[in-house]
């Protein structure tokens, strides 16, 4: 059985899964696979599926990425929801059902909120959620709160401010749940008011005695964190163009806003951006964007191996 917690988890569905000693230990295991010799392939034999009926470039690639440098294989479909029987009406039930005879464990995106769950529940391989509409993205945030130990060299004692769609962006909710796990974490939710972060984040926030705010004035917040959380505006979310059009395009990162940002801060992005961070900021050394995105390589890798590598999903 994987252990990436204290609890052994068999899927990974959502950062509630796990408790502080079950990041360190992923943590941990992601440095150790910076520096995995090719050869020691502890996944040799063994099939991932990337099912993703919503685009992607980081998270599909960057686990297919981490198979093969475990020494598995993969087999793929980038868009299941045109190009696999999806669009004849089958359900993600009985093409989880179909999967399970063809790979050792499968990596889903899906559109709707709770898919990955649904998966979960008739899989008897390992399920891993690449994104479930505007839910969770749970391997993002356990990546970012990675890459913020990494660039700071801590996590805990952080100002974290999040910022853009907090109420479609399932990366921004992920890490906010993700950051209940860190001792003397602060958030400033920097939102439009179509899109502020959802209620049952913050209660979940405040029952774990984490302080939050929001505030409008990213100006103003900009010198006052450790950690600034950009986010795109999800177009494909809104229910008419007039609401994005309202949404966006308010909150962008530019090289005047980099002079107001604390020199000891981070910027990071999930990516993809749109117009959010200018690309006249990428050259700044605070700029953490890209190294936050090949980051994904180790964790993933240190998911798959701690879910697949002891054989008691794949039966080796
Ligand atoms: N951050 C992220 O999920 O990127 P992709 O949509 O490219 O996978």
């Amino acid at each position: 059985m994987a252990q990436t917690s204290t609890t052994p988890i068999r899927h990974l569905l959502e950062v509630g899964q796990f408790d502080r000693p079950g990041i360190e230990h992923l943590f941990a295991e992601a440095d150790r696979m910076r520096d995995l010799p090719r050869s020691a392939a502890p996944l040799a034999g063994l099939i991932l599926a990337t099912l993703f009926y919503e685009p992607s470039t980081r998270t599909r690639l960057s686990f297919e990425s981490a198979m093969l440098r475990l020494g598995g294989n993969i087999i793929s479909t980038e868009n299941a929801r045109e190009f696999s029987s999806a669009i004849k009406g089958e359900t993600v039930e009985d093409t989880i059902r179909i999967v399970n005879g063809y790979a050792d464990a499968i990596v889903i995106r899906h559109y709707e909120q709770g898919a990955a769950h649904r998966a979960a529940e008739v899989s008897g391989v390992p399920i891993l959620n690449a994104g479930d509409g505007p839910g969770e993205h749970p391997s993002q945030a356990l990546l970012d709160l990675y890459t913020i130990g990494h660039e700071l060299g801590r996590i805990d004692n952080l100002r974290v401010a999040l910022i853009g769609d907090l109420r479609y962006g399932r990366t921004a909710r992920s890490l906010a749940r993700l950051l209940r796990l860190t001792e003397g974490t602060e958030l400033v939710f920097v939102s439009p008011p179509a899109v502020p972060m959802g209620a049952d984040i913050r209660a979940e926030l405040a029952e774990a005695g984490v302080p939050f705010r929001d505030d409008p004035d990213l100006d103003a917040v900009l010198p006052n964190v450790d950690v600034v959380y950009q986010t795109r505006v999800q177009k494909e979310r809104f229910a008419s163009t007039e609401e994005y059009e309202s949404a966006k395009g308010q909150y962008v990162t530019d090289a005047e806003a980099m002079r107001r940002l604390n020199p000891g801060a981070i910027l990071m992005h999930p990516l993809p951006r749109v117009d959010e961070i200018t690309t006249a900021v990428d050259a700044d050394p605070r700029a953490a964007y890209f190294r936050q995105a090949h980051n994904g390589v180790f964790i993933r890798m240190a998911l798959l191996n701690e879910l697949l590598a002891d054989g008691s999903t794949t039966g080796r």
